[in-house]
């Protein structure tokens, strides 16, 4: 059995039953998983997780799913990447990569859709569904194949290649809408109240939103069960962001961690920026837009829990980072070329915001700080293609090669 209790509202601490339902239904707030946390406090220990599986499971007891219910692809548990290198560049002194491109569909929308994916299949469901900005569709498709249910997942009209084909491959039902991600969004709302679908982030997103914590449990453990003093990382609803800071406070709840201020750095693209924007305005009234970026994952208008992103920035001292498209190729060329990683422009965000907001003086670059990469790149290869390195044609032969490689100008 799970230690998941009840849902309660965030805003006016009503309790409701594990069912699929996302909003409050007296004041209209968000509802959030709440937990038995002495049955927590007695059982749960670093010796406990570090037996457990090296993948998200390792935290099964944090997490709201039974284990007769669990979908398993193995997600999680990604490398922590010291990343000296892009620190140098950076004038940092210790800067960590978490690499969450190492997921199975490649981004750390997997982890969500674990938690998620196994929640629906213990409430009855036998149809996954999302509305998404690609990942999550990805993911959806994939931990749907692999739990032997339909899966439904629906997408804006105009989304990369790369991920249209990251869930074509599982075989689901896509539809593609004429609109932008908010269109889908609210299509899906509707369908959401007359299908007995999950969708994972509309009527099942409390058990969806529980997934993300596990990056910071992660990144306690693998930097020896300490926080970093900073953290940055992209923002689309604002769910990851937030979920990143409460799941290391949960850690020092339980005694897991000792007690940290972490500083909370979230990042958008300028064309899209509604959190960033109402964070430099210092209102926490987010104004909708319309979004136009190459960071297409990140292309939420109306962004479900930008209110508590901003919240959790103000309560630890953090910021928001606004970067141009040009910055955000700039940053996954930079996180390729130093550290080897190969990011999708959300990860180019992140970078370009971590840049942004040491010379802003948001970071701290003498403190310890992770950067969440969470998409990997082959998947919006079009943002990058125009401004990479070209193969050097030659014929087999040595003299070929002597000729082109120094009329290429190497030597
Ligand atoms: C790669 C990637 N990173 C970050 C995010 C942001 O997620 P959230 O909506 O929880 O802010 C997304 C959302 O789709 C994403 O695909
Ligand atoms: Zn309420």
């Amino acid at each position: 059995m799970s230690n998941a209790t009840h849902l309660a509202c965030r805003e006016c601490s009503r309790e409701f039953p594990l069912d699929p339902i996302n909003v409050c239904d007296f004041c209209f707030g968000p509802l959030e998983v709440q937990y038995d946390q002495g049955a927590i406090r007695s059982r749960v220990t670093r010796e406990r997780i570090e037996a457990g599986p090296r993948s998200i499971w390792r935290y099964k007891d944090l997490l709201p799913v039974d284990d007769d219910y669990i979908v398993d692809l193995n997600v999680g548990f990604t490398p922590l990447l010291r990343a000296d290198n892009l620190a140098r560049k950076l004038g940092m002194r210790e800067l960590w990569i978490k690499n969450d491109t190492c997921n199975p569909s490649w981004s750390f929308k997997d982890r969500v859709v674990a938690v998620a994916s196994s929640r629906a299949r213990q409430l009855g469901f036998e149809t996954l569904a999302c509305a998404s900005t690609g990942n999550l569709a990805n993911a959806v498709s994939a931990h749907a194949a692999r739990a032997g249910m339909r899966a439904v997942v629906f997408i804006p009209h105009d989304l990369e290649a790369g991920k249209v084909l990251g869930s074509a491959i599982y075989h689901p039902t896509i539809v593609a809408v004429n609109g932008s991600y908010d269109d889908v969004n609210r299509l899906c709302s509707e369908l959401a109240d007359n299908r007995h679908w999950a969708f994972v982030n509309i009527n099942v997103r409390p058990y969806y939103a529980e997934g993300s914590r596990t990056l910071a449990f992660e990144v306690a453990e693998q930097l020896g069960w300490r926080a970093p003093r900073q953290c940055v990382a992209p923002m689309a609803s604002g769910s990851l962001f937030t979920k990143i800071h409460k799941g290391f406070e949960e850690l020092q709840t339980y005694g897991l961690i000792d007690h940290a201020e972490i500083r909370m750095i979230g990042a958008q693209a300028a064309g899209c920026s509604p959190i960033a924007t109402a964070w430099q305005n210092n209102t926490t009234n987010i104004r909708p837009v319309k979004p136009d970026t190459i960071a297409k994952s990140l292309a939420i208008g109306n962004p479900a829990d930008g209110y508590y992103a901003l919240k959790t920035m103000a309560a630890t001292g953090g910021g928001a980072a606004s970067v141009s498209d040009a910055e955000v190729v700039e940053g996954i060329q930079l996180l390729a070329q130093t550290e080897g990683v190969f990011a999708e422009t959300a990860g180019g965000v992140t970078i370009a915001g971590l840049r942004q907001a040491i010379q802003r003086g948001t970071i701290d670059p003498n403190e310890s700080t992770v950067a969440f990469i969470t998409g990997g790149g082959l998947k919006t290869a079009d943002a990058v293609e125009p401004h990479v390195t070209r193969p050097i044609p030659v014929e087999g032969t040595l003299q070929s090669f002597e000729h082109a490689f120094a009329a290429a100008g190497h030597n």
